[in-house]
This record gives C-alpha cells, structure tokens and sequence, in this order.
C-alpha cells in the first residue's frame, strides 16, 4: 500500500560540488532525508519500467537511509532497484553499474572524503542515466522542489535482507542485491594490461594501498591480490567501517601521513597508492616521489596507450580550472583538445558523452576516463601500474623523464577550513572588486598578467556557469586561483590554489614550498587572507 506522508520543506537542501553533504544529525531530521529523496523522484520522475541503482560507501547512516529510498522508490513507481550487497557500491562502481544495466539514475550514499559516524557527515547524490552526477539543470530542479515539497510517498514494507545477494519484492518492484564488486573488477580487467601487470608482480614488484577503511577495501582486495596476484596484505585498512575507524578518508599527504612516511623510508614498496572514503580519488607516491594529481592526470595521459583500453589513443583531455596546466602541455604536444571546466566532475559528462575526452582530472586527486562518468580511484591506480609494468620504470624515473621533456608545473593547493562564512565572502567580494586594478602590479618578483573571475559555457549544452574562481595570472605561466569549497559542511572553506611553471631547461627538482613561496606571499597580498580570516597559515596543503 502506499502511503503519503505529509511534510514541510527544510532551507538549505542545495546539492553542492558533488550532492547535498550535512552532518548526519542534520540528515536524522524527521523527514529531512525522505524530502530529499522525493524531491529527486519529483524532479526526475522515473520513466515507465526504470531501474534505479543505490549504493554507498559505508558509512554510518547508510543502511536506514537504503531502506528508506527502497520503500520510497517502490511507492514512486520504479520497476526495479539494484543495490550492492552490504549497501555498498564505490561511486565509479555505481557509475558503471548505472550504465550496465541501463538504469535511469542512481542514489550514491556518501560524504565523500568528509569522516563518517554519528557525529560527523553523510551525503545523498542523485546521478543520472549516463552515470555521471546530475547536471546542475537537474540539481536546480531539485533543489527548487525541495523549496515547496508538502508530502513524501513510502509504502509498508519490512527492510530488505541487504546482506545476502538474492532479490525480492517490494509492491510491484523487484530488488536485486547484487555483488558490488564482479561488474566493476570486470570492467577493470577489460581496460588493462593484467597479464604485464601479474609478470611484474611475479618478477618482485611491490606496492602498498591504504583503503583508509573505507569503500574500496573489498574492492582493491579483489582486483590487487586475488587477480593481480599482489600478497595478502598489500591492501592496508581493508575493511569498510562506518566511521572510517575515526579517520578522515582524504589520501592526501595529511590524512595519508602514514603511507606517506613508509613511501619516503628505507622498506618503500615500489609503488603506493590510496583511495577515499567513496573510491573515486587517488593517491600515487612512487618509491620516494610524491606525483601531484595535476601531474598524474598529465603523466597518465601521456602514457594511456601503454593499456589495451587506450591504445587507439585519446580523443581529448579535460582538467578542471585550479588543476595545473601540465596536461595542457601533453595535449598541446599530441595536437589533442584540452577543456578546462569548472571544479566538480559534472562538468566532465557531457563531454565524455559526446566523444570530446578521454581523460578527465581534477587536482583534487580525481583522474578518471570515459569508461564510467565518475572519477576512479583504482582506475588511476590500475593505469599507473599498467604503464609501470609496460615501460618497467620507476614512478620516480617516469616523473623525471616527463619533466625533461614537459616542463613541471609546481602546485600546491592552500586550504583555510571552517573560516567564518560573512567573512569568505567578503574577502571574494573584495577580491572580485580589485580584479581590474591587478594587471600589471608587481608582488615581489611575480608581475599581473591579467585576472579575472572564471566562467564556464559548456561546448556541448551552452549551459552556462559563472564565478567558478578567482584567477591570477603572472607573467611566465605562474598562477594563483581563489576559491570556495562547495563541499564543507562547517563555515566556508578558502581554497587558494598555487602554481609555477619550470620549462624543461628549469629547476627541475626543487622542493615544492620554496618554489612556491612568493606566490604564497603574493596570496596574502592579493587577497587579505590574513586581514579577512585572522588566519596565517593554511590548516591543509596538498
Ligand atoms: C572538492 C574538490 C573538487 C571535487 C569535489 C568532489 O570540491 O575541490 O575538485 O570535485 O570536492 O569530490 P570543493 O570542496 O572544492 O567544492
Ligand atoms: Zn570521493
């Protein structure tokens, strides 16, 4: 039977970067996650027949909100839900399976990198029938209907048994708990070179994933040791657990630190890698070389056709504005198109569908290709080994020979987290103010170029996206951009992000901090962060 249940619209149930994000008390609201849900199933009403995909990372909240979007679907009028079994899909795993079976959308469970439990953060992200997260016309609609929503459709049903991989039924709609991992390791095995990949294991290679207790533990397990071949335990922190074991899922060199530190000591595997709290970000360190993500997606790119799945080659490479421009220069080296998007891997799906790009990444530790319309933690890291093994190179070496002949784009991303909100956006306002007075000023050494405020038409839609960052640019190719999160569920997040070009003749191995320290100070400067937050320092470099 189907039930309506009355409600009121809650404020503030706006999808960010990448879905609505809210500490897990926010969601445990009576009626909060279910308007949200509805609001989705309104905006996009499910064509007759539809199937629609739910998964998520794992995270505390997870199963009572599965249950709850199962029963809601069935009363909306979905043929067909696939689940993963434990509740759990990674995202690019959703993204696939979407595709797979021809769903027309998915609900991923997930707060991303944010920590999880009953006193940190959840999320719900609607993506749609290509796989890839909604576009911002259909986050609009949703966030627009969540303004009037007055009832939420359930209907009586006990919850589904999400532990084994079976199917029942829910009113007129079937449920299939399916094995979230055989479709993903499948895809996997078809993009890559396994057999180049197992003889380097057999001939002593090693590595060293940190699955930071989140989604891609049962995953790495699966593709790494049982068919790579790679020993028991390669895979660290293998076990999925609702609050990430008290740590925050990021792999960057902060929440990463310890595989950081064996990477950079004497017993460093060859190769060292982790993922996030939903599997769609990388961390790649070589033996003693830390690869930025700009650099990766520029490193994988110039070397994808070493992997079977590429070997015809790209059709483009698409980065997000604050990520580096070294891809730019691969792209430019190969005659490929380059597009530079907006933050957010939204932006990358129209362009994956109409055959305009291959690959796609983000500095935030996102790489990803057109094989599902998510970014893909151990996508990158499976392409990674893959060219490691063909080329039978180092990281290290692999990063000295791409420079040699690129340049290097040295960068860093400063994070200033949970400032006072009134504050961020004066300091942007400010800023936004001041862009036609910086051309031609000096700070220190670094000369304006010019600066503006980044907007976006998209090549395939025309959809537009305006005040997407702050950028600075200097004379010789340096460049800062300014930014705030869309992501923090606490008070704004600035985000300054720090660039300098080195051409291939240039001081190519120099630390990072000291390459980049005038553009820090030129930061302050430009800015004000320091008058504006009361802040001297970043909380987070990456
Ligand atoms: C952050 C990253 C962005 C990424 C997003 C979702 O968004 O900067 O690149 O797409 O998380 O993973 P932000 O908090 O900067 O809006
Ligand atoms: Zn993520």
């Amino acid at each position: 039977m189907i039930r309506t249940i009355p409600t009121h619209p809650f404020d503030g149930q706006k999808p960010g970067t990448s879905g609505l994000r809210k500490p897990v008390k926010v969601f445990q609201q009576p009626n909060y996650t279910e308007n949200f849900i509805q609001a989705v199933f309104d905006a996009v009403p499910p064509p007759g027949g539809a199937t629609l995909v739910i998964g998520g990372d794992g995270r505390f909240y997870n199963r009572p909100v599965i249950q709850q979007a199962i029963r809601m679907a069935a009363a909306n009028g979905y043929a067909r839900v696939l689940v993963g079994q434990g509740g759990i899909l990674s995202t690019p795993a959703a993204s696939h399976v979407i595709r797979k079976y021809g769903a027309a959308g998915g609900l991923i469970l997930s707060a991303s990198h944010n920590p999880g439990g009953p006193d940190a953060d959840f999320g719900i992200k609607y993506n749609i029938a290509n796989g890839g997260p909604a576009p911002e016309s259909v986050t609009e609609a949703i966030h627009a209907r969540t303004q009037t929503i007055d009832r939420w459709l359930t209907m009586d049903a006990p919850d589904i048994d999400l532990d084994t991989q079976g199917t029942a039924q829910v009113g007129a709609m079937r449920v299939e708990v399916i094995d979230p991992v055989a479709d993903y390791a499948a895809l996997m095995e078809s993009l890559f070179d396994f057999p180049a990949i197992r003889a380097a294991v057999a001939g002593g290679f090693t590595m060293a994933f940190d699955a930071m207790h989140a989604v891609t533990g049962p995953y790495a397990q699966a593709i790494l040791e049982d068919r790579l071949g790679f020993p028991r335990g390669t895979v660290r922190n293998g076990v999925p657990l609702e609050d990430f074991g008290g740590y925050h899922p990021d792999p960057n060199l902060v929440h990463a630190k310890a595989l950081y530190d064996l990477m950079m000591g004497p017993d460093a595997p060859d190769f060292g890698a982790a993922s996030d709290g939903d599997g769609d970000r990388n961390l790649i360190i070589g033996r003693g070389r830390f690869i930025t993500p700009s650099d990766s997606l520029a490193m994988l790119a110039a070397n994808a056709t070493y992997a079977p799945g590429y070997a015809q080659g790209l059709k483009g490479i698409a980065r997000s504005m604050p990520t580096s421009a070294a891809a730019d220069r691969v792209a430019a080296e190969w005659g490929l198109p380059c597009h530079e998007t907006p933050t957010g891997w939204k932006f990358f799906g129209t362009l994956l569908d109409a055959g305009m790009a291959t690959i796609c990444g983000e500095e935030s530790a996102g790489t990803g290709s057109d094989h599902v319309r998510e970014k893909d933690g151990l996508w990158a890291v499976l392409l990674w080994l893959n060219v490691l093994a063909a080329r039978r190179i180092s990281v290290d070496a692999l990063a000295r020979d791409h420079w040699a002949r690129f340049g290097r784009n040295y960068y860093a991303r400063h994070d200033y987290e949970a400032i006072d909100t009134t504050a961020a956006n004066r300091l942007m306002a400010e800023l936004e103010q001041r862009l036609d007075t910086l051309p031609g000023t000096a700070f220190g050494p670094l000369r304006v170029a010019a600066a503006d405020s980044f907007s976006y038409t998209d090549p395939v839609d025309h959809a537009v996206s305006r005040n997407q960052g702050i950028r600075v640019l200097f004379d010789g190719g340096s460049r800062i951009v300014f930014r705030l999160s869309g992501t923090g569920t606490q008070g704004a997040t600035l985000r300054v992000y720090l660039e300098r070009f080195e051409p291939a003749d240039g001081a190519l191995d120099t630390d990072t901090a000291i390459m980049l320290a005038d553009l820090a100070t030129a930061a302050d400067a430009i800015a004000g962060i320091a008058r504006h937050t009361g802040r001297t320092a970043p909380d987070v470099v990456t």
